[in-house]
């Protein structure tokens, strides 16, 4: 399926592993100039090559950490027009929500609500003007089926996808969509980190952590970032011009409601 999306530019935030990169390789065989970046130059470097030599797509990496202002800026210095931005960040360590002092419950709100607010305030006016825009925003299976331990990152989350809600409303009229992923289990570094902790608090193997999170589901197993990008370049696409304001759950149907 031909998504309409060459010639299209791609900045996809924190995406030099994992579900991010999932979004950029997918981005990247659909057509788009993609700009990739992590805090690692090496690590980003390395995943832009890899992403060009697979799909002949035009990859500009880019090492700045978005949380910061000056990453921002050298991000979107790198992508000049963007018309599609996918909004990732690392997440919050899990933790017992009694020991989230001030400091820790803001730099958790600063990275998965403010910094994704700042990076779509900085582009939208842009993707109005010219009639085209797509914004995902990568946010978590939590904002729908809280996860002790994740308070924190649930809560900055639902306040992002809270916010962004009236927001995709207002710029609809001019093609610009917003929407929101919500991953599940996946098998990425975070998805190891958080099985690490459950085999030390729990006194298991991480082969049983990993396993059991695997099992919770009904799919049986855990995603892949293959399966996440998929999704994810096909909100971007032209075609999916009509869905905004959505948030889709990709969690092989872990959770158990309808809506
Ligand atoms: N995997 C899951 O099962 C799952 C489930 C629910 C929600 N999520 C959420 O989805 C997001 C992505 O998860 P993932 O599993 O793909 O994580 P991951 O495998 O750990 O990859 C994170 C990526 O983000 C980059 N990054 C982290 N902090 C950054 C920063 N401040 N600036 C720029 N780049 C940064 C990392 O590179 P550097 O470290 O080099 O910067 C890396 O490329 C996270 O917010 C996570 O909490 C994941």
């Amino acid at each position: 399926m031909d998504l309409g999306l060459k010639g299209r530019t791609a900045l996809v935030c924190a995406s030099s592993q994992g579900l991010g990169r999932g979004c950029a390789e997918a981005l990247a065989a659909a057509g788009a100039r993609v700009i990739v970046n992590g805090r690692d130059a090496d690590k980003v470097a390395r995943a832009a090559a890899e992403i060009a030599a697979a799909t002949g797509a035009e990859i500009i990496p880019v090492a700045a950490d978005v949380g910061t202002e000056a990453g921002r800026a050298a991000l979107l210095e790198a992508a000049s027009e963007v018309d599609i931005l996918i909004n990732n960040n690392g997440g919050p360590p899990p933790a017992d929500f009694r020991t989230l002092d001030h400091s820790k419950l803001l730099a958790g709100v600063e990275a998965n609500m403010l910094t994704p607010i700042a990076m779509v305030q900085a582009v939208i006016d842009g993707m109005v003007e010219r009639r085209f825009g797509r914004i995902v925003n990568i946010t978590s299976g939590s904002v729908k089926m809280p996860l002790a331990g994740l308070d924190l990152s649930s809560g900055a989350r639902l306040g992002l996808t809270g916010f962004l809600a009236g927001v995709a409303r207002q710029v609809a009229h001019a093609n610009v969509t917003i929407n929101g992923l919500l991953p599940g289990s996946f098998d990425t570094a975070r998805g190891t980190a958080i099985d690490k902790k459950r085999a030390v608090d729990g006194g298991i193997a991480l082969d049983q952590a990993r396993a059991e999170r695997a099992a919770k589901g009904p799919a049986g197993r855990l995603g892949t970032p293959e399966e996440f990008g998929a999704a994810c370049a096909f909100l971007c696409s032209a075609q999916a011009g009509f869905i905004t304001g959505q948030n889709l759950l990709i969690d092989g149907g872990a959770f158990p409601g309808v809506l």
